[in-house]
């Protein structure tokens, strides 16, 4: 089997207030008729053989909507007690398969465009992982972002995989030419992604195993959960396994993890900004900016949020303080 694995745990804390505990960015009908979560179903629903959701108690609900909106009955769901990060979250979807199943992992908040490039790049992936291999895909970098991961390559070969480095090293790595943003998406057979984990993680693993065991109808214990430790899979095993490999796309890619991403969308579908960049999102009303250049004015109904686009990493220090208000 070919299994899309949809991680949807996420809350999107740098996109507060836009995006809410109780309705994360992923579910945010901002992109024309469709979330970002519907249309990652969509993308990928001719592409595999099932559909693996794993997300948690607090936006189950508004998965089910989704799904029963798109007309998907028949999928895996798999429901965490709390976010322990993707690490586990992973873990969980392999475990629920076959060693030999394919994976085809993807976030739930990313802008893909669908065709025969995203196609090609994921077949290819596919033949990777069916080699033993963990497959990434690689985009073009267009700035040195701090929010991804780096895939040093050579070829389909990976020298080195670096997540989320300081400014100075992204600047290092643009300039080296041969580094590639990680697109957050992965594929790989289930047992080689355990056996990596296993290795490189044993505790996160053994955690997880335990967790999983003990799942009623693919819902976690909450305690359970609360004893695994909580890891990106990219510093528990993309940093360290040597058999990654790496897909060089070129499909459109965004991720619409920071109001810098956001703004450079719609600024792109057509969306105003004022003569100094200045950009407001989620309000009709007439804003003057004075002594503010690229600057981004938020507006919800009960909260607003003004900041500086080269500081959006920033916003989820902000979030974490506010956990209450959600
Ligand atoms: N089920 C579940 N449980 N899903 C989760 C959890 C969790 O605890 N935590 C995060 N996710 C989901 C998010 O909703 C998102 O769809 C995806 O996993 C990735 O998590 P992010 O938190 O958005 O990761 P990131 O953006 O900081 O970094 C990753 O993506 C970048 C590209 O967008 C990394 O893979 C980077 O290397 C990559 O460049
Ligand atoms: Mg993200």
């Amino acid at each position: 089997e070919i299994i899309h694995v949809l991680l949807t745990g996420g809350v999107g804390s740098r996109l507060w207030p836009l995006s809410r505990k109780s309705r994360p960015k992923q579910y945010i009908d901002l992109f024309g008729g469709y979330s970002l979560f519907e249309l990652s179903v969509k993308r990928n629903s001719s592409i595999s053989t099932k559909l693996n959701v794993v997300g948690n108690v607090d936006n189950n609900e508004l998965s089910q909507k989704s799904l029963s909106k798109l007309g998907k009955v028949d999928y895996m769901n798999i429901v965490e007690a709390t976010p322990r990060n993707t690490a586990p979250a992973i873990a969980f979807s392999a475990f629920a398969a076959h060693p030999e199943d394919i994976l085809l992992v993807t976030p739930a908040d990313h802008i893909i465009k669908e065709g025969t490039e995203y196609t090609e790049s994921v077949k290819r992936a596919i033949e990777l992982a069916g080699e033993g291999y963990i497959a990434t895909f690689g985009i073009k970098p267009e700035k040195p972002e701090t929010g991804y991961g780096y895939i040093e390559q050579k070829g389909e070969d990976v020298v080195a995989f670096r997540e989320k480095p300081n400014l100075e090293t992204a600047k290092q790595f643009l300039a080296a030419g041969n580094f590639l943003w990680n697109s957050g998406m992965f594929c790989f057979k289930a047992g080689v992604f355990l056996e990596e984990l296993k290795k490189y993680e044993p505790e996160v693993f053994a955690r997880s195993m335990e967790g999983w065991f003990n799942n009623k109808e693919g819902k976690l214990d909450l305690e359970d959960s609360l004893k695994i430790p909580s890891i990106s899979v990219d510093y528990a095993v993309m940093e360290r396994s040597d058999k990654m490999k790496v897909v060089a796309s070129e499909f459109e890619w965004s991720d619409m993890g920071s109001f810098e991403a956001i703004y450079e969308y719609l600024y792109s579908q057509g969306h105003p900004i004022d003569d100094n960049g200045n950009m407001v999102i989620g309000s009709e009303n007439y804003t003057a900016f004075v002594g503010f250049k690229n600057s981004i004015l938020v507006c919800t109904p009960d909260a607003n949020l003004v900041l500086s686009r080269e500081q959006s990493q920033e916003v989820k220090k902000v979030y974490s303080n506010l956990e209450s208000s959600n």
